[in-house]
């Protein structure tokens, strides 16, 4: 796949999208096809994607190991019901077991229902081991999905006045701050629960004598820890899971995004101790079935394989080193972020500017924040792919800068 030196992209008129519920501003271009680090549209102009489905699309797009594993499982099996076991679904929450130190896996969908899930274990858990606990600590800034607990849990600025009443429960304090969170523990806390690295907030970290800090906090005054891995596990920093890098463990981890490579999946893990759910109390009709299960599992073998996650490390690396150079030569501020989970502090207002004019020169990168790039590309993606997305990144900074 190569560039076209098009500077504007062939559009289509607003009634072509007419039927499709208008819920973000979304540029009038059709996407129809995709490979590794590549788009398609429906001009056959091609697309350098340092998006990837937000963070999704850890082996990139059509990967033959997804292909594979979806056409295997379609030919057996595709939905028997959560009512009963499934090869793929006891497969996936083996693998998940053992690889995060964890006990037991339920699946779901998408990242918020996971977290809806963790939301529920620890309230349960609370209710019968804690004195009725039913209060979880969440952290300014985060982001835990779109559901109405999830939105409540999220401590997102834009959304305190959407969709009133909020679910009650929730309660707020700066990331990165442990006396905060030690003052805002009391009786009624059942969790403390945060993401490794905040990343719809524009990439920042949970440091790592923080977290430590936080893990042994939790434990002394007997409270669940919750860590939301949604965008930063699956190999996305560099580790299978992003709380390796603290040497801790949580009490609950959700996963989604990276876990399916690209198809709705997602999971709630558990320690077996918190494990408390009664028959009937969980569930959902996609639950655990077994063709994202199989892919599920496609997934986490190939991302667990050391050459991959040393291939992330490596390309994160080199990914950064990339950004500082550009960000010296515009003028810009620090890189944030680990492995492929990066952020580019612009050091201006211009984060809207610069994703237009990237995507007129046919590159996807995200503005999380009007002042940062945030770039999470494929894990497979190559140092060429790296230098091509800078090249245009150079150019379009230069141009916007100089006006
Ligand atoms: C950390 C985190 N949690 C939860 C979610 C919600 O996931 P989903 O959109 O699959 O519901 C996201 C999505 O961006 C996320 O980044």
């Amino acid at each position: 796949m190569e560039l076209t030196d098009t500077a504007s992209i062939t559009t289509l008129p607003p009634s072509a999208f007419a039927a499709v519920m208008d819920i973000a501003t979304r540029p009038p271009i059709v996407f129809v096809a995709g490979r590794g680090s590549w788009l398609t549209d429906s001009t056959g102009r091609d697309y350098l994607d340092f998006i990837q489905g937000w963070a999704v699309n850890c082996l990139g797009h059509a990967p033959p190991l997804m292909l594979n594993a979806l056409r295997d499982q379609a030919e057996r099996l595709i939905n028997c019901s959560p009512a009963y076991y499934n090869a793929p679904m006891i497969a996936l929450a083996e693998l998940l077991a053992r690889a995060s130190g964890l006990d037991q896996v339920f699946l779901a969908n998408s990242g918020a229902e996971a977290n809806e899930g963790a939301i529920k274990l620890a309230r349960k858990w609370g209710a019968k081991h804690r004195d009725g606990a039913y209060e979880i600590i969440t952290m300014d800034h985060g982001f835990h999905g779109r559901t109405l607990a999830t939105m409540a849990a999220s401590g997102k600025k834009q959304w305190e006045k959407l969709y009133e009443p909020k679910v009650p429960g929730f309660v707020k304090v700066p990331l990165n701050d442990l006396a905060a969170v030690a003052a805002a523990i009391g009786p009624r806390t059942a969790a403390v629960m945060l993401e490794p690295i905040q990343g719809e907030a524009g990439v920042f970290e949970a440091e790592t004598p923080y977290l430590r800090a936080l893990r042994e906090l939790t434990r002394q005054r007997g409270v669940l820890l919750i860590l939301d891995e949604i965008q930063t596990g699956i190999g996305r920093t560099g580790r299978l899971f992003g709380f390796e890098h603290a040497g801790i463990t949580p009490d609950i981890m959700t996963l989604a995004k990276g876990l399916g490579g690209g198809v709705p999946l997602a999971a709630l893990v558990a320690h077996g101790s918190v494990c408390c759910f009664e028959y009937g109390d969980q569930g959902g009709t996609f639950c655990g079935n077994p063709l994202m299960a199989a892919v599920g599992c496609a997934v986490v073998e190939e991302v667990s394989k050391p050459a991959f996650l040393a291939h992330v490390v490596q390309t994160g690396a080199y990914l950064t080193r990339c950004l500082q150079q550009l960000s010296g030569q515009h003028g810009c501020g620090a890189i944030r972020g680990k492995g492929l989970l990066l952020a580019l502090d612009l050091k201006r207002d211009i984060a809207a500017r610069v994703v237009a004019g990237a995507l007129e020169r046919g590159l996807l990168v995200n503005g999380p924040r009007p002042d940062s790039l945030r770039f999470m590309p494929a894990l497979n993606v190559s140092t060429a792919e790296v230098d091509l997305m800078i090249g245009i990144l150079d150019e379009v900074l230069g141009r916007i800068i100089a006006d």
